[in-house]
């Protein structure tokens, strides 16, 4: 996969305006961002522009108001997050065309960082408008595209101004596009996915996807209920999609003919009440599961050998939870498993790569999430990643 970076500008970028994508689509409680890591994710970037001499604006959604203004989605919300992460004063611009930006940049000295308003304020942004894109264009001299979480869109701003300007991969794009590489375009083999979450049905693509180009695939969470329900296996009041049981079978067939091989759980930790350490909590082998029962983590001997399964691996590429690991104690998979991978990661026979924004909480939960090769913070586009779509926003940079 071939892209331009910032290597590819020239060292001293004064005087000119570089148009910086990023993703400031931050959680927030009670007006402040609850996480800042995408913010952290683009400071590299941010910093390097301006401190080569750039007039740096910065492009973003904020939630999904559906072309309209609303002053709760206005990218101001996060100004303060910014620059505390920055450690720099921005200058927040409410508009991202016309007069007032250019007035803005009138007034910018060389490094200076802009915050445009909410690109999805206008309708031109999601309906990638050409007439909007080159209005955003038309004060830039070139283009940085360094949110990749966004980039499962053909929007305006993510897709439309490649096109419009010389355009560049920042150094969390590059980061992440190098390690999605390492994982799945070109990775060391063996390979192993880990799949888990709720529900079959959201991950339909991903698991084809996985069972083509992985030589083990691990279900985990409730995900893997309706697996073993497929194969007949009782599994009481768990979470399940039994009307899905024909799908898994033919997942499970398709895994067997690409020479796959799927791991579901054999012992499983189950509970009456979904609740924290209920007095009802038990182990049992699959096949013991009661029909009052209901299954809430994978069990200590499958993890067991998951992890020697994982050790024979040289590749990782990890969605999603294998219980309900907000609830202790069934976090307990989730937990060993992460720091199995995390430990021979950390030894070099691993590559591990992980994303999606419960895996990422599970990881911190778990204490790993730096010892893992990547963690992607990036959710709709990692799925569409593992699925084995082309992301509008990586192709326009690529092609
Ligand atoms: C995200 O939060 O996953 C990205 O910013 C994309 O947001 P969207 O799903 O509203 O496009």
């Amino acid at each position: 996969m071939s892209f331009k970076t910032l290597d590819d500008l020239p060292a001293d970028l004064t005087g000119q305006v570089a148009l910086v994508r990023v993703d400031l689509n931050l959680p927030m409680q009670e007006g402040r961002a609850s996480d800042v890591t995408r913010v952290e994710a683009v400071k590299p970037t941010v910093l390097e522009l301006s401190d080569r001499g750039a007039k740096v604006l910065l492009l973003a959604h904020f939630g999904r108001p559906k072309g309209q203004r609303h002053s709760t989605m206005s990218t101001s919300m996060v100004q303060g997050d910014v620059e505390r992460v920055l450690d720099r004063e921005i200058m927040f611009v409410p508009e991202v065309t016309g007069p007032v930006v250019e007035q803005a940049l009138g007034i910018f000295r060389s490094g200076d960082i802009g915050l445009l308003d909410n690109v999805r304020f206008w309708p031109g942004e999601e309906a990638n408008d050409p007439e909007f894109a080159r209005g955003i264009a038309a004060v830039g001299d070139f283009y940085v595209n360094d949110a990749f979480s966004a980039s499962h869109r053909a929007h305006a701003s993510t897709e439309g101004l490649a096109h419009l300007l010389p355009a560049y991969a920042g150094r969390a794009m590059e980061a992440e596009l190098k390690a999605l590489d390492a994982a799945l375009g070109n990775p060391a083999r063996p390979v192993a996915a880990v799949v888990g979450g709720a529900k079959v049905s959201t991950k339909l693509d991903v698991l084809e996807q996985m069972v083509r180009k992985v030589q083990h695939l691990v279900i985990g969470g409730g995900m893997a209920n309706t697996f073993l329900a497929a194969r007949g296996v009782n599994v009481g009041k768990s979470l399940c999609e039994h009307d899905l049981a024909a799908t898994a079978n033919r997942i499970m067939d398709e895994a067997d003919h690409a020479g796959c091989t799927v791991h579901l759980p054999y012992d499983v930790v189950v509970a009456k009440e979904f609740a924290a350490n209920p007095a009802s909590l038990r182990t049992c082998n699959v096949h013991e599961v009661a029909g009052d029962e209901m299954i809430l983590d994978v069990g200590p001997q499958a993890v067991e050998a998951l992890g020697d399964v994982l050790k024979t691996c040289r590749t990782l590429v990890w969605n999603g939870p294998m219980g309900a690991f907000e609830t202790p104690p069934f976090d307990a998979a989730t937990v060993a498993l992460a720091k199995t991978a995390a430990a021979l990661t950390q030894d070099g026979s691993l590559t591990s790569v992980a994303g999606g924004g419960d895996t990422v909480a599970a990881l911190a939960h778990a204490g790993v999430a730096k010892d893992f090769t990547y963690v992607s913070t990036a959710g709709g586009a990692f799925l569409e990643w593992m699925e084995g779509k082309e992301l509008p926003g990586v192709a326009a940079l690529t092609k």
